[in-house]
């Protein structure tokens, strides 16, 4: 890794290494394991290939030696064809055409020459003819993957601008061939194979690896001609998926040599899919992730072409992390002028919040999203944790006439008010209507201290300013049924403290929520903080001492 300085440590007599940088030390075998991220027989096989040791198993040995071989055979067949390709568009008048359509596009001959590019014959029995030519069975050839399964002559890439996949070691193991005329898909791709694990497989991974380990940041893009791009431009940490949507395995990949990732999708709407699709891939991995946004042409092919490798250096320094990213395409996609568009796009970013790995990292995102759409970031709380445990949010209770009233604790103290309405100058003292959480419960207080204010503190004058259906036959019921009648002095007062006690936890939640939003508090919200932490111990004392608590 890098460092300022030198502190990695070999000694050649016991064979061993040590880095004082980071603390990582042992021999050959592990360090080579660690730089390739290989498991031990991985490892051991290919030093020894290397240094051209025979390799003996003991007792007998693995039977995938026999399977190996074909993967080897394959693997040199793969080099030999991309050679080939490579040597037809860059050394024959077959590839002139395509040559200069490179050419239109932008792309250099330092790239044709990296990126190993090609061109496939429009004569189908080319390659077949060639290769047998070269002494290759048919029957090789047939499962070989570079022909038509119908017909095992035909090639299954023709008249195609080639280019030759590789895996982490720079070995081709498979193909991707653009369209230059007549009809077809744009891009056909090799099938998987031993030697090919499309999900597990990364386009120029292994052209992007050097710099993928100095910046422990790599960019994904959507195609072939994007790589070829950003590495045109001289940023060299750029690959992308094969033809299909990112996977885990790409993901596991990425996330042993780097910790950051750039994602450079087509500013379309597919592209904007890939862009959620992949941020939550990559974040479940514990990679941090920068959304890149494409502007000035439609893809980084695009913008090479008609601005330049300036822009794309700049389009990547204005990288935006990908929480913002989100909340700016959620603010975009519903109305932020309503309760329901807010909430709606405050909901459409649970599921990432959630495909986040660290706990405080979770929280400060739920307050940045209450702040951004300006939400009450407890409510958020409550409804993200329902989100985590059940898959949903919770349906509030409404107050229109339709849906039951709840019996909350807050609900019971206030009929039990109504029916013992004397002691509402006690509740009044201790409480005001910011103090209720239940807005049924809430709205009963506000009436009742109406009907105080205008000194008309009876059953009747209650029910006259109830105005939803469910309010109005709950105080009926109550009245009638004189369910709470019962209810002692003690009994009342224990559930003004109670709701009290809540009100000043949830007040607490709250300014402790800001300070940790790192926005500051100013000094006098310091001290309600003080005199809130004070006020609500004093509370929580007094709690105690009762013993008959009825919550
Ligand atoms: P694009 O259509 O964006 O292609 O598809 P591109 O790489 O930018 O190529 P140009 O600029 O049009 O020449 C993105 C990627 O999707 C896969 C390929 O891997 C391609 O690079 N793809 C696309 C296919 O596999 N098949 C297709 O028919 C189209
Ligand atoms: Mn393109």
């Amino acid at each position: 890794h890098n460092e300022k300085t030198p502190s990695f440590h070999v000694r050649p007599d016991k064979k061993t290494y040590h880095c004082f940088g980071c603390g990582k030390g042992g021999g050959l075998i592990t360090f080579y394991m660690e730089m390739e991220k290989l498991d031990f027989v991985e490892a051991a096989l290919m030093l020894a290939k290397k240094a051209g040791v025979e390799v003996v198993y003991e007792g007998g040995g693995p039977s995938e030696i026999v399977r190996d071989d074909t993967k080897e055979q394959l693997i040199d067949l793969y080099k030999r064809v991309a050679g080939t390709f490579h040597f037809l568009l860059t050394s024959s008048d077959m590839g002139k055409s395509v040559l200069e359509y490179l050419s239109e596009r932008g792309i250099n001959g330092e790239m044709i020459e990296l990126f190993g590019l090609g061109f496939a014959p429009a004569d189908r029995r080319w390659l077949h003819r060639f290769l047998t030519g070269k002494g290759y069975s048919p029957e090789f050839l047939e499962k070989s993957g570079l022909f038509s399964k119908k017909y095992p002559e035909a090639a299954f890439f023709s008249n195609r601008l080639m280019f030759p996949i590789c895996d982490r070691r720079g070995q081709t193991v498979a193909f991707g061939g653009r369209i230059l005329a007549g009809e077809g898909p744009k891009y056909i791709n090799s099938g998987e194979m031993i030697q090919y694990k499309k999900g597990e497989t990364l386009f120029a991974f292994h052209l992007a690896l050097p710099e993928i380990r100095t910046e422990k940041s790599i960019i994904l893009c959507e195609g072939y001609m994007d790589v070829i791009a950003w590495h045109q431009a001289g940023i060299r940490r750029a690959v992308a998926p094969l033809g299909t949507a990112l996977t885990e395995g790409q993901v596991q990949l990425i996330s042993s040599f780097a910790d950051t990732v750039f994602l450079s999708f087509d500013s379309d709407e597919a592209g904007q899919k890939a862009t959620e699709k992949a941020v939550l891939l990559c974040r479940k991995s514990g990679l941090t992730v920068y959304v890149i946004s494409i502007t000035g042409g439609k893809d980084p092919a695009d913008i090479l072409l008609n601005h330049g490798p300036e822009l794309l250096h700049d389009i990547l320094k204005n990288a935006i992390i990908d929480m913002e990213y989100l909340l700016k395409l959620y603010a975009q996609k519903s109305s932020m002028d309503t309760i329901e568009g807010k909430t709606k796009a405050a909901l459409a970013l649970f599921p990432y919040i959630s495909s986040l790995k660290v706990g405080i990292q979770r929280e400060s995102s739920l307050n940045r999203v209450a702040q951004y759409y300006s939400l009450s970031p407890v409510e958020l709380q409550n409804d993200f944790r329902h989100y985590t445990e059940y898959g949903s949010v919770p349906e509030k209770t409404r107050r229109d006439p339709g849906k039951p009233i709840k019996k909350t604790a807050e609900i019971r103290a206030m009929l039990a008010i109504v029916s013992n309405i004397e002691y509402f100058t006690l509740m009044r003292s201790t409480l005001n209507s910011d103090d209720f959480e239940d807005s049924a419960a809430r709205d009963l207080f506000i009436i009742i201290e109406e009907c105080y204010r205008d000194d008309a503190l009876t059953p009747d004058s209650i029910l006259s300013r109830c105005t939803g259906e469910m309010l109005k036959n709950l105080v009926t019921e109550t009245v009638i049924s004189g369910e709470f009648a019962e209810n002692s002095q003690q009994t009342i007062k224990d559930s003004i403290r109670l709701i009290k006690r809540n009100s000043l936890e949830r007040r607490r939640i709250r300014i402790v929520n800001k300070i940790r939003q790192n926005r500051g508090i100013t000094l006098d919200e310091k001290q309600v903080l003080h005199n809130l932490v004070a006020e609500k111990m004093s509370i929580d004392e007094e709690f105690i001492r009762l013993k008959d608590v009825r919550a």
